[in-house]
């Protein structure tokens, strides 16, 4: 039997948002629930904010939970945004053990990847078929690769090397920001970014997301590139949407 409903975390660099999750639709059911991320970020502190969320809501089924990281059979590789302490952590059976389910209701994925399994369910069927590339724009920048719907976990683009640097160094949303940037300048570098990663994975669609695809008609437009783009829809829900299906499907990777 499918399940309808699901429940989802999302880990970000400043804030854990969990909530019930519609799986027919892609939508929230009824409120999530921020709480802001513990400073530092370190697994034992954001552990007891996933168990105080999974209470909150009561939920007994299986939870799906994202990581600003890589993550290959439940266990944190990376740590670019959070807390250094992640690399090497199983964070599987860390939250499987506090929220106390076992390590097969819990499923671990990359945020980016997350996302990317949303919009691929619930948002533009265009992005079903083909090589399509999703690209998050946040703190950091996250992408998830689906060739025909199939995703390839772990692919960090963000950290592609342009023009001699870390690209979300140079190009994610947090650095527009930073650096005081218009839209105008910071477009020229995500235009810049797309053509290197364009000229080499040669997509048949880029999806871009995060928070700043909220102003998508300030920015979007200015990226004349070969390869068609379409504005995320799931928004800032998409991480929570995608673990609860990732959970539901029992992904693991
Ligand atoms: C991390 C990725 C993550 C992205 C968005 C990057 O710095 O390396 O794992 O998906 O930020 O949060």
């Amino acid at each position: 039997m499918t399940a309808t409903r699901g429940f989802g975390i999302d880990i970000g660099g400043s804030g854990i948002k969990g909530a019930l999750v519609d799986l027919e639709r892609g939508q929230l059911i009824g409120e999530r629930l921020r709480i802001d991320t513990p400073q530092p970020s370190t697994p034992e502190a954001v552990a007891d904010v996933v168990a105080e969320i999974v209470h909150h809501f009561e939920w007994a089924g299986p939870v799906g939970v994202t990581l600003p990281a890589v993550v290959k059979k439940g266990v944190a590789h990376t740590a670019a945004n959070i807390d250094h302490g992640w690399i090497g952590t199983d964070a599987d059976a860390l939250f499987a053990k506090r929220v106390g389910k076992s390590v097969d209701e819990v499923a671990m994925l990359n945020d980016a990847d997350a996302a990317g399994m949303a919009e691929i369910r619930f948002g533009d069927p265009v992005a079903r078929t083909g090589v399509t590339a999703l690209l998050t724009f946040g703190t950091g920048i996250g992408s998830a690769l689906f060739h025909d719907g199939v995703l390839v976990p772990n692919t960090e683009f963000g950290h592609l090397e342009v023009d001699g640097h870390d690209a979300e160094k140079k190009a994610a949303a947090s650095v527009k920001d930073n650096e005081g940037l218009s839209y105008h300048d910071w477009a020229k570098r995500v235009k810049r970014y797309l053509t290197v990663l364009e000229n080499l994975i040669w997509p048949d669609l880029f999806i871009v997301g995060g928070g700043v695809s909220r102003k998508a008609e300030k920015w979007v437009p200015l990226l004349d590139i070969r390869t068609p783009i379409v504005v995320a829809s799931l928004q800032n829900n998409a991480g929570i949407v995608g673990a609860a299906a990732a959970a539901a499907e029992g992904i693991q990777h």
